[in-house]
C-alpha cells in the first residue's frame, strides 16, 4: 500500500490500494458475490491480442453527455475488476480519455486528453498487472513523480502533481492510450515468462472447458 502525495486541482488525495491495474498482494480470500461482479466487470475488458490495445488513441473532442456517460462506466468497470484504473481502449474505445483512483475509497477521477509535462529523473521499479493481461505481473521502471496536463470531463483543465502509486498508474494508463502495455516496458526475460504463463493458463482453460 503506497502512501501517495498527489495534489488534485479537486480531489483530496489519500492512500492507495491494488497496483496499476491490479496488483498480487496476497488479499484475504473475496466473497463470491465479490468474484462474480468482478468476472462479471472482466468480461468487458479486452484482452492482449486485442488490436485496440495497440492502436494509439485520438484526442476526446466532444465534452458532451456521451463522455460523461463513458466516464460513468468506466468507473464502475473498474470498480467491480477490483482494479486502480482503467483506459478507454481496455473497453474497446480508441479515444484519450483514463479513470483512475487514488485510494479504495475515494471517488474516481476522469482525465481527458492527458499529456506529461515533466518527468522526475528518478525512477522506480515495482511490480504492475493489468486488466488486460490477467495473472501477469512483471517489473516495471518509471519515474516517481510526474506533472500532467489534462481536462476533466467537461473539458476544464487540470494539473495533475503526481508521486508513488498514482504517478505510476497515471504513466500505466496513459500508455495504454498510446497502445502500450506492461510486457513492452519489462526484462527480456521477465516478458517471455509472462508470455509462457498465459500460454500455460490458456492450455489449461482449453483442456478444462
Ligand atoms: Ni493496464
Amino acid at each position: 500500500m503506497a502512501e501517495t502525495e498527489a495534489q488534485h486541482s479537486e480531489q483530496p488525495d489519500a492512500q492507495a490500494p491494488e497496483g496499476p491495474d491490479a496488483k498480487p498482494e496476497a488479499p484475504p480470500p473475496l466473497a463470491p458475490e465479490v468474484v462474480a461482479r468482478r468476472d462479471a466487470a472482466l468480461a468487458h475488458v479486452r484482452k492482449l491480442g486485442d488490436p485496440v490495445l495497440r492502436t494509439k488513441a485520438g484526442l476526446v473532442e466532444r465534452f458532451d453527455d456521451a463522455l460523461s456517460d463513458e466516464v460513468r462506466r468506466m468507473a464502475a468497470i473498474m470498480n467491480d475488476a477490483l482494479g486502480i484504473g482503467l483506459a478507454a481502449p481496455q473497453v474497446g474505445i480508441s479515444h484519450r480519455l483514463l479513470v483512475y483512483r487514488v485510494a479504495p475509497d475515494s471517488p474516481p477521477l476522469a482525465l481527458v486528453n492527458p499529456e506529461i509535462t515533466w518527468s522526475s529523473r528518478d525512477e522506480e521499479i515495482q511490480e504492475e498487472g493489468c486488466l488486460s493481461i490477467p495473472l501477469v505481473h512483471v517489473e516495471v521502471e518509471r519515474p516517481i513523480a510526474v506533472l500532467v496536463r489534462a481536462q476533466d470531463e467537461l473539458g476544464g483543465r487540470l494539473i495533475i502533481e503526481a508521486t508513488g502509486l498514482e504517478a505510476r498508474v497515471i504513466q500505466h494508463e496513459i500508455d495504454h492510450l498510446d497502445g502500450v502495455l506492461i510486457l513492452d516496458r519489462t526484462t527480456r526475460e521477465q516478458r517471455k515468462a509472462a508470455m509462457r504463463a498465459l500460454r500455460d493458463a490458456e492450455r489449461a482453460a482449453a483442456s478444462a472447458a
